[in-house]
This record gives structure tokens, C-alpha cells and sequence, in this order.
């Protein structure tokens, strides 16, 4: 069976026992600040598992995309050279919500795996939890597997709950008891059953995790029970399919090999020596390319923080991989087009042509990286006289260039030095406190609150009076009180601060009593609708108990919702000039501006620009009154309000009218559209693939940015000494001037080098009836010493020449000639690198002419002098 009818059968057979087929979510989880990729098939239930989202659906089923790179499961490291781990898979899952429970979740999977994929029963093992009775009686008597296939597994990583039969999606969030389903590949493969000493070798491969969700895990590792008991299930399509088509490695099966055969072509596309089709490497690249290109296609550019920089590290793995292999050009991005026609049909966005060109951009900008790279690390190496390669140096390649670590080590073996480890180990370790100590400060997450919830009263008002301290925090712990001149965390019973979501920052403002001011300079949720003020206490102290007057920032809450309010009538612009497809992919509302980044193909041209101004400005000039509704969420969707894709809504949401746009929204707007003021689109750009980002302004910061751009265009029209109007004019014609010097100046430079090659001719000595020539022409470029090369060699008839220019204070640029008629005994490439060798540079050419650089500029005479005697030798 291929993968393809491996996905399908699954998902019909789940259909046929009543589940919904729900489309995979992206691998960018939407809303969830635990987890920096889908890891499971779960996640995207994550809420109705906790009974804060309902759907029309107690049964699910989906083929997930999800990526294992980073966080709790990470399998970065050993991707390539096992036979089953991967940056990206496929896990195909069944959900049930409170529905049916582990009897059917294990009659179900063996019914499947038994009669439809007609695995022999006898060849199936399975795991359950140590004290799961329960599970360990519907797999024996009521499937009839015997006893001396069921391993009972407990707590067996060192902790309460911490066990191989006991699943948790992170270090917070839902989880539960598991049972698991191995396949027995038989004795001819090495290892033994689960739980036994051997368990690690590949004879017995879990092929299917069968949770029983009952419980959630708090950030104190506390357990508390679900609402209702479920199903999760979680079985990777690759191992699977190994099993159904009589393999053992994921590599092996139909889709790998289609991806391994196109690695190794894209790779000899850019290298000199053929690619193993067994080298881990290729395996490497064939992995890294899915999780690639899944990322870019939902949104993620490479970049270096957070998911952006795990995408970078997975790209350059595999590059770095390609480098090994022989690859000097790009090669990877070749790739997303075989992975678009393995996976294509089952994952549309795929389709986006885009994806090529992100991946193809960070290319190129590694291939810089390894240039500077081996640059810096040639001189370093040219330099040591120890054999050992300072950790410092490595580190400084790593950390300032990019350049990795594991690539110095590969560059030092084969030029037989070897790397001070410890000394690198110990500068990343300084690098790791430096970060830990700074991630401090941010205070958002983790706090450990179980009170009541936060009255918000920041909708109708900006002020509270005599709200009280009902819990407080200071570098994340609990405390009673804090003195001034700290930092701490406190939740008020009430407030009018607006805690960062949906793209809107926190208030600052100012909480105050007889005896304290506390300056609140950020507002966050500290959970679902618990509301942290982190404060800096300016005077007195706060304890828990005390009751202060809080007061927002004004000036700064306007400017954020004339920014908040004007970003829906942006949207709504947006849709109606480039159509319904676009879609939005995030915001970022803040007292300057507002950011917004949405779905659309192509740049956004000016005049569509100018037309998004028009009708946003219309609708501000228009002054209607914002209205806020707040409805059940089946009569919200009624209102046909834009809802965002992948956001979480509750059982009641506000519905925002704001000129013509409505849309589902928790953030705080201007009263009537009137008083957004004014609106000025100031950039757009392309984000990712697919993703476009415009940045607007309003209010004062719009005349701001007009008055600036104004003022600009007047500084450039003053150096022009003409009127604005004339200044288009006036620069273009400045570029044609410009351009036409240029090329005067080149032409006086080949005619200097000419006549500079006129007077070199008297210098040429002979030797056994050839005329060598060694000179300098101090300040020529590598250009200007090949056209006078050309001179010297056309006067001169039969010569050898070498030519030498200083251009920099360790900078020497060399050019060896060699007449046709002796290229049999002298090659100019030969001289330049013997040159350029005792100059500590290298070069090379071809026989007669060939271009070469050194830094040592002090021994440039002695190298001419040595230049003399290895040509006498030659001749
Ligand atoms: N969520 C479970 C897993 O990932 C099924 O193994």
C-alpha cells in the first residue's frame, strides 16, 4: 500500500465509525504559547479536550502535519542516522470527546490494523500503563491477545506519572494513561520486546499510541481531572507504511525513496563527485526538505528567534549535510517540488510557488555564511602553530557568523588539527546564562494563580477606584509584599488595564494609593481572564490586601485604539480591493502603529495602496459610532463577522461594527470612526511565502509621518537647488551623469594601465633568452593588472611576467602571465599559487594567465626575488 492509500484507509475507516475528517492544522499552532510546533494530532484540540471550546463534532479524525524539532519532543539530533526519526511526520489519529472511551479506542485500532491493513495478529505486541487494569483486560480477554504479549509499563522515567505508557503533550496541558501497539519485525532484526533491556534495537517498532486523556497538568506538575474522559490517538504514517510495505527503515518506503532520488540529483546538480544514495546525509536532506517546506508554507521565514530560528537551524543542517556531500551551489530549495508531488494532494498549500524562493533566499545567504566562514577560519588555521583550534575562535563563528560549529570541527579534521571542545562548551555555556538570566525579566508566563477571576472593566472606563491586591509576584514566586524600587507582578480584583492579545499590547499606566505608586509598565494574562500588571514600585510598597486607584495611560490606550480600531477597516479595504482570498495571518497593534500581515499572492501594487487609503479615510470621514455586541457564539457567526482562522473563540464573544467592516474582537476601539483622525498606509512588504505585512499610522503619528516625508523631499530638492516638483527630474538625470563618468573613468584607467605596461617593457630582464618581468603597480585592481598583463605579454613576445599591486594594508593582488609559446615549461597558474603561498595567500589559473592574492604585504620584494629564482628554474 502506498502512503497515500495508507492516509486514506485510515481516515474512511474512522469516517465509517461515525468520526468527522478534520483537516490537518499547520504546523504553527494557532494561539498556544506553549508549544512552538503541532507536535501531535491533539493539539489542535487541545481547548475541547479542556472544555473550553465546543465543536459540532465528538469524533475526529485527521492526518496531522507536525514537527519534532525543538521543545519536548525534539529529535533534531538524531534525524538522518536512525532508521525512524524525523524533523516532520505524518500522525494519523482518531479523537473522542467525551464520547466513547478505551474499550472502543482498542477495538477500533485492532479492527483496523487486523482487517483492513491485515496485519497477523500474532506479530502484534502492546504496552499499557503499570496500574491500568482496566486497558489490560480489553486487550487480553476481550481481544484475546495473550498474556506474554502485554507489557505492563509504570513510572519508569523517574517520576510520578513520568513513564513511556503515561503521555503529556508538554510540561503543561492534557494527558493521560497510554497504551501502545508494537509491531514485531521478527528475529531476524536485532533487539528486544518494550520494557526489556534490548527494547532500543528495531525488531519491535511502536507503530500506534493510544491515549486515554483524563487528566491536565498545571505549570506546578499538578494533575487535575478532565471534564470528561477522551480518546487520543496518535499512529506516524511513515512507520506504518514501513510495516505495510515490508521494510524496516522510514527511508525505505515509497515516498522517502522518491524524495532520497531527488536529494541526490539536486545535490550532483552543484557538485563535482556523485552523492551515496546510502550516505546519512541524503537522508538528512530528504527529512529537512518536508519540515522545510511545511514550515514556509504556513507562514514561518527563517530568522533567529523562536520557531523562525528552528527553521533556520533545520535548513542549515541540511545544507550543511549538502556541503558535505559535494554540493557548492543551491540545491536544496530544488527539492519542495518532489516533496509538492509526494504530498501535494493531501496538503494544498503546498501548491504555493513561493515556498521555492524563501528557501532558495536563506540559500543563498548560508552560502555567504560559508564563504566568510572559511575565510576567517583558513586565516585562523594558517595563523595556529599549536595544532589546536581556540574554543574562542570557534565560538566567535558560530556566534558572529553563523558559521556552525560542527562544520569548524569537520574543516579541522581534515586539515589534521584538532578544536579545544571545552573551551567552545564553555563559552556557549556563558552564552546560555546570559540568556537564561535575561529571559527573567520577562514575567508573562508560569505564575502560579488559582484565585478568582479579574473583573475587566476597561471596556466603559479607564479608572478604578480602591481595586485590591489578590496575589502578587516577584521573580515569579508568590510573595506578600514588595518594597519600592522592585519589580513584581499583581493581580488586582478588578482593573481597567487591557492585558496584551489578539495583537494589542498592555496598558501602562498607574496604580496609586496614600502611601504608594506603583508604575505599571506592561499588562498580560496571566491565564484565560487573569490579568498581571507588571509594576515597577516608584514609592511606599504593595502587599497583598491593599487596594489601590488604578488610572491607564490615556494618551497611550487612544492611540492604541485608533490603531486597533482602523486596523478592521484596513481589513475590510483589503478585502474588497484584492478580494475575499485574503485572510489575516497576524497583527500587531501598538500606541505607534498598526502591523498587519495577511494572505495574498503578490505585492500590493501603490495605486491598490492609494485605494485601501481612500477607502479607509471615507469611512473615518464618515464618523459612525463603533457598536459593540456581545452575543452567543452560534448567533455571532450569524452576523457573518470575520473570524480568524485557527483563533480560539469562548461561549460568548463581542461582535465590533466599525464603519463597514464587523468582525469578532476582545480589544478596546475608539468610540466613532471620526476619531481615528487620519490613516497613511507607510509600507508593504512580503513577509512569507504568500504573506504579505502593511504598516500603517494614525491620528498625530500620521501627520508625523507626512510632515517627515515631506520635509525629506524638501532636504533632497534644497541639494538639488530645484523645486520639489523638479526633483524626479533632477535625480534621474543626476544617475545618467554619474553613470556616463563611470565609464570615463574606466576608459582612463585601461589607457593608464596601457601606458604603465609601455614603461614596464624597459624592466624586463632576460633569462636564458626569455624576458622576465617582475613589477609592481601598486594601487591597480585585480582588473587593471589583467589588462596591463595583456599589454606586457603582447610588447614583450616571449615572457613570463608577474605583476603585484598593494591594495589594502594586508592586501596583495597578484597576477602571473605566462606567452603562449611557453606554457609547456612555465604555468602561470603554478607561479601565482607559489607566490601567493609565501605571501600566506593562495591562487591559481590557467596556464597562462592566472590571478592570485596574499596578505603578508612586508614580504611581497622577497617573494618577487623567489618568483625570479623559481622561473630561472623552470626555463
Ligand atoms: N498524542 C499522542 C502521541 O503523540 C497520541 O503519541
Amino acid at each position: 500500500m502506498k502512503v497515500a492509500d495508507i492516509r486514506r484507509t485510515f481516515l474512511k475507516f474512522y469516517e465509517s465509525k461515525g468520526h468527522t475528517i478534520v483537516a490537518s492544522s499547520p504546523v504553527v499552532p494557532g494561539n498556544d504559547p506553549t508549544l512552538l510546533f503541532t507536535n501531535a494530532g491533539m493539539n489542535q484540540f487541545k481547548d475541547v479536550y479542556l472544555g473550553f471550546d465546543h465543536r459540532p463534532y465528538k469524533r475526529a479524525t485527521t492526518s496531522q502535519k507536525c514537527i519534532r524539532a525543538g521543545g519536548k519532543h525534539n529529535d533534531l539530533d538524531n534525524v538522518g542516522y536512525t532508521a525512524r526519526h524525523h524533523t516532520f511526520f505524518e500522525m494519523l489519529g482518531n479523537f473522542s470527546f467525551g464520547d466513547y472511551f478505551k474499550k472502543d479506542a482498542i477495538h477500533f485500532a485492532w479492527e483496523l490494523l487486523t482487517e483492513h491493513f491485515h496485519l497477523p495478529p500474532e506479530k502484534l505486541w502492546v504496552t499499557v500503563y503499570a496500574e491500568d487494569q482496566e486497558a489490560y483486560d480489553i486487550w487480553h480477554k476481550e481481544v484475546g491477545i495473550p498474556a506474554d504479549r502485554i507489557v505492563r509499563i509504570g513510572d519508569n522515567k523517574g517520576a510520578r506519572y513520568m513513564s513511556d505508557n503515561f503521555w503529556m503533550m508538554g510540561d503543561t496541558g492534557p494527558c493521560g494513561p497510554c497504551s501502545e501497539i508494537f509491531y514485531d519485525h521478527g528475529p531476524s532484526v536485532q533487539g528486544g520486546p518494550p520494557g526489556s533491556p534490548e527494547e532500543d534495537g528495531d525488531r519491535y517498532m511502536e507503530i500506534w499510541n493510544l491515549v486515554f486523556m483524563q487528566f491536565y497538568r498545571d505549570e506546578k506538575g499538578e494533575m487535575h481531572k478532565l471534564p470528561r474522559p477522551s480518546i487520543d490517538t496518535g499512529m506516524g504514517l511513515e512507520r506504518i507504511a514501513t510495516v505495510l510495505q515490508g521494510v524496516h527503515s522510514n527511508y525505505d518506503i515509497d515516498l522517502f525513496k522518491n524524495l532520497l532520488a531527488a536529494a541526490k540529483a539536486a545535490v550532483e546538480s552543484v557538485s563535482t563527485v556523485p552523492a551515496d544514495i546510502n550516505s546519512p546525509s541524503l537522508k538528512v536532506i530528504a527529512d529537512h526538505i518536508r519540515a522545510c517546506a511545511f514550515c514556509v508554507a504556513d507562514g514561518v521565514v527563517p530568522g533567529n528567534e523562536g520557531r523562525a530560528y528552528v527553521l533556520r537551524r533545520i535548513c542549515r543542517r541540511a545544507l550543511r549535510h549538502g556541503y558535505k556531500l559535494g554540493a557548492r551551489g543551491p540545491f536544496f530549495y530544488k527539492l519542495v517540488d518532489a516533496v509538492r508531488k509526494e504530498m501535494g494532494e493531501a496538503y494544498p498549500e503546498l501548491m504555493n510557488h513561493e515556498i521555492e524562493k524563501v528557501i532558495e533566499a536563506e540559500e543563498r545567504r548560508f552560502l555567504q555564511t560559508l564563504s566568510k566562514g572559511m575565510d576567517i577560519l583558513d586565516a585562523a588555521i594558517a595563523e595556529n602553530k599549536t595544532g589546536v583550534l581556540p574554543g574562542d575562535v570557534v565560538f566567535k563563528l558560530h556566534d558572529t557568523y553563523g558559521f556552525p560549529a560542527d562544520l569548524t570541527a569537520d574543516v579541522c579534521r581534515e586539515r589534521g588539527i584538532s578544536v579545544n571542545t571545552a573551551e567552545f562548551d564553555a563559552a556557549m555555556e556563558r552564552q546560555r546564562a546570559a540568556a537564561r538570566a535575561s529571559a527573567k525579566f520577562k514575567m508573562a508566563q508560569g505564575l502560579d494563580y488559582t484565585g478568582a477571576d479579574t473583573v475587566f472593566t476597561g471596556y466603559e472606563t479607564l479608572t478604578e477606584k480602591d481595586a485590591e491586591v489578590v496575589a502578587l509576584y516577584a521573580n515569579g514566586e508568590p510573595v506578600d509584599r514588595v518594597e519600592a524600587g522592585s519589580e513584581c507582578v499583581v493581580v488586582f480584583n478588578r482593573t481597567p488595564f487591557y492585558a496584551e492579545s489578539g495583537g494589542q499590547v498592555g496598558d501602562q499606566g498607574e496604580a496609586k494609593n496614600a502611601t504608594a505608586i506603583l508604575k505599571v509598565l506592561d499588562t498580560f494574562r496571566v491565564k484565560a481572564a487573569v490579568t498581571g500588571l507588571q509594576c515597577h514600585v516608584a514609592e511606599g510598597h504593595v502587599a497583598v490586601g491593599d487596594k489601590f486607584d488604578l488610572a491607564v495611560d490615556e494618551a497611550r490606550r487612544e492611540a492604541t485604539a485608533r490603531n486597533h480600531s482602523v486596523t478592521h477597516l484596513m481589513h475590510f479595504a483589503l478585502r474588497t480591493v484584492l478580494g475575499d482570498k485574503v485572510a489575516q495571518k497576524g497583527s500587531l497593534v501598538t500606541p505607534e502603529s498598526t502591523r498587519f500581515d495577511f494572505s495574498y499572492g503578490k505585492p500590493v501594487t501603490a495605486e491598490q495602496i492609494a485605494e485601501v487609503e481612500r477607502i479607509v479615510n471615507a469611512q473615518i470621514l464618515k464618523n459612525t459610532p463603533v457598536q459593540t455586541r456581545v452575543l452567543p457564539i452560534e448567533e455571532a457567526k450569524k452576523t457573518g463577522a470575520v473570524m480568524l482562522f485557527g483563533e480560539r473563540y469562548g461561549e460568548v464573544v463581542r461582535v465590533l461594527d466599525i464603519g463597514k467592516s464587523t468582525e469578532f474582537c476582545g480589544g478596546t476601539h475608539v468610540k466613532a470612526t471620526g476619531d481615528i483622525g487620519f490613516f497613511k498606509v507607510v509600507s508593504e512588504s512580503g513577509i512569507a511565502a504568500g504573506v504579505r505585512r502593511i504598516e500603517a499610522v494614525t491620528g498625530m503619528n500620521a501627520l508625523s509621518w507626512v510632515q517627515n516625508t515631506e520635509s525629506l523631499l524638501a532636504a533632497t530638492a534644497r541639494e538639488f537647488k530645484a523645486p520639489v516638483s523638479e526633483v524626479p527630474v533632477k535625480a534621474a538625470d543626476a544617475i545618467a551623469t554619474i553613470r556616463t563618468l563611470e565609464k570615463g573613468i574606466d576608459q582612463l584607467k585601461s589607457q593608464m594601465a596601457a601606458k604603465a605596461g609601455d614603461a614596464l617593457i624597459a624592466e624586463a630582464r632576460d633569462v636564458k633568452g626569455v624576458k622576465v618581468l617582475l613589477a609592481r603597480l601598486d594601487g591597480a585592481d585585480a582588473k587593471a593588472l589583467r589588462e596591463t598583463m595583456d599589454k606586457v605579454k603582447d610588447k614583450l613576445g616571449s615572457a613570463v611576467a608577474v605583476l603585484a599591486s598593494v591594495t589594502g594594508e594586508d592586501r596583495v593582488q597578484l597576477a602571473a602571465g605566462v606567452t603562449k609559446d611557453l606554457t609547456g615549461r612555465v604555468k602561470a597558474g603554478e607561479l601565482a599559487g607559489f607566490v601567493a603561498g609565501l605571501l600566506g595567500g593562495k591562487g591559481g589559473g590557467k596556464p597562462d594567465l592566472a590571478m592570485a592574492g596574499g596578505s603578508d604585504v612586508k614580504k611581497l620584494p622577497e617573494a618577487l626575488e623567489a618568483a625570479r629564482a623559481w622561473i630561472e628554474g623552470k626555463l
